[in-house]
């Protein structure tokens, strides 16, 4: 597996291009901010919405209404203004084995992502698998739940982002910076061990500075 890493000036731009280019049946969504440029820009963007099947990588169990929602970012920067069908991980119930059963019916029982969009940590989590999390262990189970200071969250496990045919980062912000050269290094933080088909990492100036990208 090889780890491609894009520099850009305009990160949402590049990445949707990129996932234009794959026109993805099966797409999981990122949460936190960064994504959000992203998704506001896919609204207006040429996908194959109604054969389209989106899911998250994670979600803060929460209500959907709830400011720190990822549903609720997402919704606003992009699946209102589409028609596509949504799977929305159950914050308010925060209950994993329901939304692995959801993704069983929909994606049967050896799912294949077309495309999962991720983010990165300053401590190198993605998702929500953070260093040192026995979720991250996890190699039966699609969804986990895991406590965090802030919010319990749900999220999918390793074993099923590395389904993905393609998974894309997105890395802004000088913060991100070492996280990105660990990632380019393979070391052993969470988001260097989602090993999917083909990964791209498509970080601006700030992340990238002293990089060899
Ligand atoms: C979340 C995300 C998380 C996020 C990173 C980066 O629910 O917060 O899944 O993994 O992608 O923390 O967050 P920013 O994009 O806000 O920097």
């Amino acid at each position: 597996m090889t780890r491609k890493l894009i520099v850009a000036d305009d990160v949402a731009t590049v990445a949707a291009e990129h996932v234009v280019d794959r026109q993805p049946r099966t797409l999981a969504l990122a949460g936190g901010s960064t994504p959000r440029a992203l998704y506001e820009h896919l609204a207006d963007c040429n996908l194959p919405w109604a054969d389209m099947e989106i899911f998250f990588t994670d979600e803060r169990c929460v209500p959907p209404d709830d400011r720190n929602s990822n549903f609720r970012m997402a919704n606003e920067a992009l699946l209102s203004k589409v028609a596509v069908n949504v799977h929305r991980m159950p914050g308010e119930r925060c209950d994993a084995g329901e939304y692995e059963t959801e993704m069983r019916n929909v994606l049967g029982a050896t799912p294949v992502f077309d495309l999962v969009l991720l983010g990165l940590g300053a401590d190198g989590h993605t998702a929500s698998l953070f260093p040192g999390d026995v979720a991250l262990e996890e190699d039966r189970r699609w969804v986990v739940a895991v406590r965090r200071p802030d919010h319990k969250r749900l999220t999918l496990t390793l074993a099923i982002l590395s389904t993905a045919r393609t998974a894309i980062f997105l890395v802004t912000g000088a913060t991100k910076r070492d996280a990105l050269r660990r990632l380019l290094a393979g070391e052993d933080i969470p988001a260097a061990r989602v090993h999917a088909g083909e990964v791209l990492i498509i970080a601006d100036k700030a992340a990238a500075q002293g990089t060899s990208g």
